[in-house]
């Protein structure tokens, strides 16, 4: 009772405010992170999401069931905890707490101790254990990093003229190309997961003028890389009256204001992930650009240098190690743009210039990681669109309100799709994409 009452006194706060407090009690509530013990000492650390901060027992000090509730306390208990906040200078956030009364709130049974302790686990074991493994101080900080950029990025649209509309998730047909759609049983039909919200998105820039969209996306991707998610989040901005080099601007400049943002909001969380904070602070719009073209011939060079094993050939898409290659040339993101139009969606306006190639553009990120851009300018021409429907076998009853689009005042019009988990690996340093989102889905995971 008396614990009890103590822990009503003292207002509650987070680790992250303890320097409000200082030489105050507070009430801290969260977990056992880890305990030192040491005689008549205890050195409880505790973890409430925003930090973490080590506690002080002294055993002659504290009421017999401060000492007994925390004795021995399993990891990951839950607990409640109360104590004066003193500054020092070498504790980890800068304070620690002399505990004067705890409330454990769910303990760990002590035979079945929490799977996850500081030893190294394997990446399988620990995705088995995904549930817990957010727990850990890096996830965490991935996890919040993610959020930053989420919000930088809705920031950027919302405060530059931008309607956020959101396209359906459910979609008689592709976007992206038929192979990796999801199909869905929709009561006697058949319907499939978006690949994108583009061509809806498309619909709403001709009612509002400059919108975007951020929203889950679905790739049947049989591909086992370390930047393929089957589920992952994507930003779509859509601008009517639009060019290819007007969203070429939009997405450096949108890049350049995720960094900026995560650099001034999320360092200690960078520093937390062992990012090398210096690389990022160098991004800075504009971009370089190079053409398909150009590219390709870098790929060739490094190839009779004895850089790269295989001779790229001229009109292919680019793969991984090609990006990783072009891209590890240049310290801020580059922008590839004019690729083939045959390796390209079917909705990318040709070229005036050279029909053979589209208005588009990738944008690769620095350091290696590939590809976290796609974007292009969109066909304008009715019959264009029509027969490019046709050629990929498309199921023309489904794109007819699609068709209208150029129907009935088409204008110019582009966009781009950000994939949010290859910007997050990027920006956090991430071998893997499946770290970037709190339960990633893989060709061979579904669980938890
Ligand atoms: O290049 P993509 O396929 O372009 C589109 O979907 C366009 N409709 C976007 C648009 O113009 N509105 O995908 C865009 C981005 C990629 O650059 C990448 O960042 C991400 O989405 N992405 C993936 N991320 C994780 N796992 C996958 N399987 C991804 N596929 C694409
Ligand atoms: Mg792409």
């Amino acid at each position: 009772m008396e614990a009890e009452a103590k822990v009503m006194a003292a207002p509650v706060t987070t680790i992250s405010d303890l320097s409000k407090h200082d030489g105050q009690a507070v009430t801290i509530r969260g977990w056992l992170y880890n305990m030192r013990e040491s005689g008549k000492l205890l050195f409880p650390i505790f973890r409430d999401g925003t930090g973490l901060v080590q506690g002080v027992v002294v055993k002659n000090k504290v009421a017999p069931e401060v000492w007994d509730a925390l004795k021995g306390l399993t990891q990951e208990s839950s607990v409640i905890a109360t104590g004066g906040v003193r500054a020092d200078q070498r504790a980890p956030g800068g304070f620690e707490m002399d505990i004067t009364a705890v409330e454990v709130i769910q303990r760990v049974p002590d035979d079945e101790p929490y799977p996850i302790s500081p030893k190294e686990h394997g990446v399988d074991f620990l995705m088995e254990h995904r549930h817990l493994w957010v727990r850990s101080q890096r996830q965490a900080a991935i996890l919040r990093v993610r959020a930053a950029i989420i919000k930088a990025a809705r920031d950027f649209y919302d405060n530059n003229g931008f309607t956020l509309t959101d396209p359906p998730i459910l979609t008689p047909a592709a976007c992206e190309g038929t192979s990796t759609l999801f199909p869905v049983n929709y009561f006697e039909d058949e319907a499939f997961l978006t690949q994108s919200g583009q061509l809806y998105i498309e619909a709403t820039a001709m009612a509002l003028g400059k919108v975007y969209s951020f929203g889950p996306t679905f790739r049947a991707e049989k591909s086992k890389t370390r930047r393929h998610l089957t589920e992952f989040w994507m930003v779509e901005p859509e601008v009517a009256y639009a060019e290819l080099d007007d969203i070429m601007k939009l997405a450096e400049d949108f890049i350049a204001y995720i960094v900026k943002y995560v650099l001034a909001n999320r360092r200690a969380d960078l520093v937390t992930i062992g990012r090398d904070i210096e690389k990022l602070e160098k991004i800075d719009a504009p971009f370089p650009r190079i053409s398909y073209d150009d590219a390709v011939k870098m790929l060739h060079e490094g190839f009779e240098k004895g850089e790269l094993e295989n001779k790229f050939e001229y009109g292919n898409d680019f793969g991984s190690p090609d990006e990783t290659y072009i891209s590890a040339k240049f310290d801020r993101p580059l922008m590839v743009h004019r690729y083939p139009a045959v390796v390209k969606a079917f909705y990318m306006e040709p070229d005036p210039k050279d029909p053979t190639k589209a208005l588009c553009v990738d944008v690769l990120a620095p350091e290696g990681y590939g590809e976290i851009i796609g974007g292009s300018q969109r066909v304008g021409s009715y019959d264009l669109l029509l027969k490019r429907v046709r050629e990929h076998n498309l199921p023309e009853e489904a794109f007819k309100w699609y068709l209208d689009l150029r129907k009935f005042g088409g204008v110019p019009h582009a966009g781009f799709g950000m994939g949010i988990e290859r910007a997050v690996a990027w920006i956090c340093g991430l071998e893997h994409v499946r770290e970037t989102i709190p339960f990633a889905r893989m060709l061979h995971r579904m669980y938890p």
